[in-house]
């Protein structure tokens, strides 16, 4: 059976006042469709993943939290971190638990920020890569056709030739870049021939674990340690010090950028990363003057605008184009969409103002 690992440690601070510390972005219905945008992942994978096979990685404040949006899933499949360390050692962590239960397991790893609007050709995507992944020593990355500079992105060229190519349309990877700065992405996004890494991994749990002792040699060390007491009474207390052990590293500085036998699979599934409030106003449904809205509003001469708030309050709006207008708890947020990125600027006002 195929396994998920779903990585849901993030903040998402981009999101504020919406994300929080106790409750972050993964944990709200950021689509305003009923389910959390853990819970969306989790159901986006029905049929391929049963809830037996489902893990999910977080802080431990956050576990609670998990069992609440995922009552199906086994309690012990909750890996609570003591501290966030980036995403490799929280794959690495995964990872260890389900090769302990079988080696050659095929996980898929997804991060727990994403929406994906065509789920069918999303699961067919993901079976294709699961299929070759069975049989063959890969890191397969979930590639997508890029259609602007962002340099929030990993970027990866691929090898476009019969001999180099895998079954089910997977190509090999000539360079992966992660998070570019914007002249070398806008020189990506001109050459035509880069997709951005999507933050879909398909792989087997002995090929991850090699790919550790190839490259993050010094976490494998810390779970080949431990490795025993996992899934036992033990974990916890080894958990916290292997976290103290592993440093801050993300899976695409660590393996993906460096790993030769890293393959992609192109895949157009409606998808977005929801990190940011301008993203939902790409991903959300629009009225006819391309406002988003997830509250109760009414507006006038209005445009542009994406507005989350709370649905007790009525929201009444008068010739704003383009602005944030979100509230959430004791904050509301007004602020001009193209300013988005010094969100984290005001949490940290906010901050030292309290
Ligand atoms: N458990 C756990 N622990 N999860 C984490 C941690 C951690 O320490 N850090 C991040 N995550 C989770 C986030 O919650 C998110 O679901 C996922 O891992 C990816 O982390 P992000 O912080 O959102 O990464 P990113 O968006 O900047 O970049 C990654 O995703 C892009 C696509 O969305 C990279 O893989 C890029 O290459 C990629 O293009
Ligand atoms: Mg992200």
């Amino acid at each position: 059976h195929t396994y998920l690992v779903v990585m849901a440690g993030g903040i998402g601070s981009r999101f504020w006042p919406f994300s929080r510390t106790n409750h972050p972005k993964q944990f709200h219905d950021v689509l305003g469709v009923g389910r959390s945008m853990l819970q969306l992942t989790v159901d986006r994978f029905a049929g391929i993943c049963p809830p037996e096979n489902v893990f999910v990685v977080t802080n431990r404040d956050y576990r609670e939290l998990v069992q609440q949006h995922l009552p199906n899933l086994p309690a012990d499949q909750i890996l609570g971190e003591p501290i966030g360390r980036n995403t490799a050692p929280c794959i690495a962590y995964a990872s260890y638990c389900i090769a302990k239960r079988d080696p050659k397991a095929v996980i898929v790893v997804s991060p727990a920020d994403h929406a994906v609007q065509r789920e069918e050709e999303f699961r067919h995507v993901i079976s294709q890569a699961v299929d070759v992944a069975r049989t063959h020593e890969v890191l397969i990355t979930l590639g997508i056709q890029p259609s602007r500079p962002d340099t929030g992105y990993g970027y990866i060229q691929y090898i476009d030739e019969e001999a180099s190519s895998l079954p089910n349309g997977l190509k090999k990877v000539k360079t992966f870049t992660e998070k570019p700065n914007l002249e070398l992405a806008e020189m990506f996004l001109q050459s035509g021939d880069f997709l951005w890494n999507s933050g879909l991994f398909v792989w087997r749990a002995d090929v991850i674990v090699q790919a550790f002792h190839n490259y993050l040699s010094d976490i494998a060390e810390v779970f080949d340690d431990g490795q025993a007491q996992l899934g036992t009474a033990q974990e916890e207390a080894f958990i916290t010090e292997a976290y103290s052990r592993c440093r801050n590293i993300s899976i695409d500085y660590g393996i993906m950028e460096k790993a030769d036998n890293v393959f992609v699979l192109p895949a157009d599934f409606g998808w977005s990363d929801l990190g940011t409030w301008d993203s939902l106003h790409r991903m959300g449904r629009r009225d006819e003057n391309n406002n988003v809205i997830d509250g109760d509003a009414i507006l006038y001469d209005t445009t542009e605008c994406v507005i989350k708030t709370p649905s007790e309050r009525l929201v009444v709006v008068q010739g704003l184009e383009g602005y944030i207008i979100a509230e959430y708890d004791n904050v509301l947020l007004i602020c001009k969409r193209t300013e988005e990125q010094r969100v984290k600027e005001f949490v940290a006002d906010v901050k030292a103002k309290k």
